[in-house]
Order: C-alpha cells, then sequence, then structure tokens
C-alpha cells in the first residue's frame, strides 16, 4: 500500500478550501493507502501566539477532522509535537537546505509581510515541513495548489540528501486535486480562500451558521455580465462557483456551466452544496465536543504509531550522515 501523509495548521476555523483542497481526499485516501495527518502545531508557532491558545486549537482541528470523517481504524492522526522526530529530523533538514532556496517560497513572502515580528521559524517553516514528509517514506502528499511549491523543495532537498549520505529518504510526490485545488475567496475571487482574509464575508468556516453560508453564497462576487462560462482569468468569481459546485457533484467545471444559463440558480445550488456538505459535520462536531477526553485518546494512539515509523527513518538519517551513536 502505498503511504500518504499530509499535515494542517491549527490556526483559526478549517474553510471550505481547506476541506476540497485537502481533507476530503485526506477522508478518501484513508481507504486505499496507508495514511498519516498531522496537526502541525510546530508551525503554528511561527506567528506570534497566546498562551494556550495553540493547544485548545490543536484538540478543536482534531475534533473537526474526525467529524469530517477521518477514521482513527483506518488512518493515524497525530500532533505534531508529540513525535518529537519532527523537530530532530527538521534539524537535520535545515542543514541540507539553502537561504536561496527558503527565500524562493512564496508563502513565506506572503506571510511574512503581515507580520510586524518575522521569526526565524517563518523563514525555515519549509524545512520543517520537509521532515513531516520524509520522516514517514511517504509516496504521496494530499494537498492544495498552494503546498506545490513546499513538496518540489522537499524532493529537491531528499535528492540532495540521498546524494551526500547514500539512500535515506523516499522522494515524496504531491497529489493535487484536479478541482478545488484552489478554492477562491467569495468577495475577492483573485485571492485564495483564507482563514483571515477580509473579516470573513469571503470564507466559508466549517463553524458558520447554514444560513450564514446560504448569504455568503447569494452575496458572493460575480461580474457584470450574464453569460455562465468557465473561464479563471475572465470570470473568476462565476469559475470559482463552478469549481466548488463541480468538486461536490465529480463533474468537471465545464459539464457543470453547461448546465446553467444564469447566476441566480447558480449561486443557490452551489450555497445548497455546501450547506448539504457541512451540515452532518457540525452535527459530528457537537458530539465529539461533548467528550474531549475520547479525541485525546485516540491521538495518543496516533503518537505511538507514528513514533515508531519517524523515531526508525532519524535513526536511519543519523547513521547514513555518520553522527556518532549513543552506546
Ligand atoms: P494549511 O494549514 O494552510 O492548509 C491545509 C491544507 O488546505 C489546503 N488549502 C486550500 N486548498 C484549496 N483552496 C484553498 N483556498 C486552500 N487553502 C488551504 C492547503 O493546500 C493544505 O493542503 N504548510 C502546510 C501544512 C503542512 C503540511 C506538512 C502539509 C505542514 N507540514 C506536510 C503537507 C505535508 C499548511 O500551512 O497548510
Amino acid at each position: 500500500m502505498p503511504r500518504v501523509l499530509s499535515g494542517i495548521q491549527p490556526t483559526g476555523d478549517l474553510h471550505l478550501g481547506n476541506l476540497l483542497g485537502a481533507v476530503l481526499n485526506w477522508v478518501q485516501d484513508q481507504q486505499q493507502a496507508d495514511s498519516l495527518y498531522c496537526i502541525v502545531d510546530m508551525h503554528a508557532l511561527t506567528v506570534p501566539k497566546q498562551p494556550g491558545e495553540i493547544g485548545e486549537r490543536t484538540l478543536e482541528l482534531a475534533q473537526v477532522l474526525l467529524a469530517c470523517g477521518l477514521d482513527p481504524e483506518q488512518c493515524t492522526l497525530f500532533v505534531q509535537s508529540h513525535v518529537p522526530e519532527h523537530t530532530e529530523l527538521g534539524w537535520i533538514i535545515q542543514c541540507v537546505t539553502s537561504m536561496g532556496e527558503l527565500r524562493r517560497m512564496t508563502q513565506f513572502k506572503d506571510k511574512s509581510e503581515q507580520q510586524e515580528f518575522i521569526s526565524a521559524g517563518l523563514f525555515t517553516y519549509p524545512a520543517l515541513q520537509a521532515a513531516d514528509i520524509l520522516l514517514y517514506d511517504t509516496d504521496k502528499v494530499p494537498v492544495g495548489e498552494d503546498q506545490r511549491q513546499h513538496i518540489e523543495l522537499t524532493r529537491d532537498v531528499a535528492e540532495r540528501f540521498n546524494k551526500r549520505f547514500g539512500e535515506t529518504f523516499v522522494i515524496p510526490q504531491a497529489s493535487i486535486p484536479r478541482i478545488g485545488a484552489r478554492v477562491m475567496d467569495l468577495q475577492i475571487p483573485t485571492n485564495k480562500m483564507s482563514k483571515s482574509s477580509d473579516g470573513g464575508a469571503g470564507t466559508v468556516y466549517l463553524s458558520d451558521d447554514l444560513a450564514a453560508i446560504a448569504k455568503k453564497f447569494s452575496r458572493a462576487v460575480t461580474d457584470s455580465d450574464s453569460e455562465v462560462r468557465f473561464d479563471v482569468a475572465e470570470k473568476p468569481g462565476v469559475s470559482n462557483l463552478l469549481s466548488i459546485l463541480s468538486a461536490l457533484t465529480q463533474r468537471t467545471p465545464e459539464e457543470t456551466a453547461a448546465e446553467y444559463t444564469q447566476y441566480g440558480p447558480l449561486k443557490k445550488d452551489t450555497a445548497e452544496a455546501v450547506v448539504e456538505l457541512i451540515r452532518p459535520i457540525q452535527a459530528r462536531m457537537a458530539e465529539l465536543k461533548a467528550d474531549p477526553s475520547a479525541t485525546l485518546a485516540l491521538l495518543a494512539v496516533g503518537a505511538e504509531k507514528a513514533g515508531s515509523i519517524a523515531s526508525a527513518v532519524v535513526e536511519r538519517a543519523k547513521n547514513n550522515i555518520g553522527l556518532l551513536p549513543r552506546r
């Protein structure tokens, strides 16, 4: 069975982009692959946080992921800081990654512009992400389009390490969905949907009230002509709605476009499909929140399983480098 690994940060609410770009594919992959999913709390440290904030959000995100359909019987769900090998290999990977490579990362450029305090961790973030992936002999990394560059870097660094120190790491491949890999903001459809872009009107959160979700779609920005056509450059708003609806109905955006002659019904059907996706997730969320200790127990099992794979790979890396073994 192929090995799959992916990660998600415990920062803010999960939104429709996370769901279509990543999490729904994780739920599918868990049936066909040996899958590990990691809540990357150490990555969330790269931008300043209040004491206690990350822990709370980590538990909440674990509950959301379970509510979305991750099944601990079928996959390994764990928290990055529970498996210290991530930071250990992260350091080793930093030492085979160049400043130039890190400087070219567009996510660093975007995120550092939004920060007053730019941590060194924000800059070296992709090296820790590479370690997350390489620690598990990962074949496939299911992510949204915005992570493609980080996976490419992971491949380059793994190849460099293998060349320098001998065959150590499996070279992973990004797995990016054909539709839904880049869900755009409903108000500014040339921007990626993200956790904090515009106070919430353009982002559909899993925790949104269902009526509010419908309203966000009815107010989605389209354009001044009235032709329903999939054309991302000329018609970003309409194309975004077509992509969202198509991802949820397993059709191509062109097929979906052929069924509509007006924007109103397209918005309404897209809203309905999203509401029907989110409704059962919210119901399961409420159950999981009532018993946090059950989720904590699952995460402990996950950390145990992940740790046993990770420790063997770190040992392999250290041996191949030729660090002096401890007696
Ligand atoms: P994060 O937490 O920002 O996002 C989690 C996943 O959601 C996808 N995503 C989107 N997909 C489509 N449209 C959008 N608007 C959208 N916004 C987010 C992301 O592509 C991602 O797949 N660096 C990673 C976390 C990470 C990781 C890893 C991922 C750390 N280590 C190892 C894979 C493997 C991140 O910040 O994702």
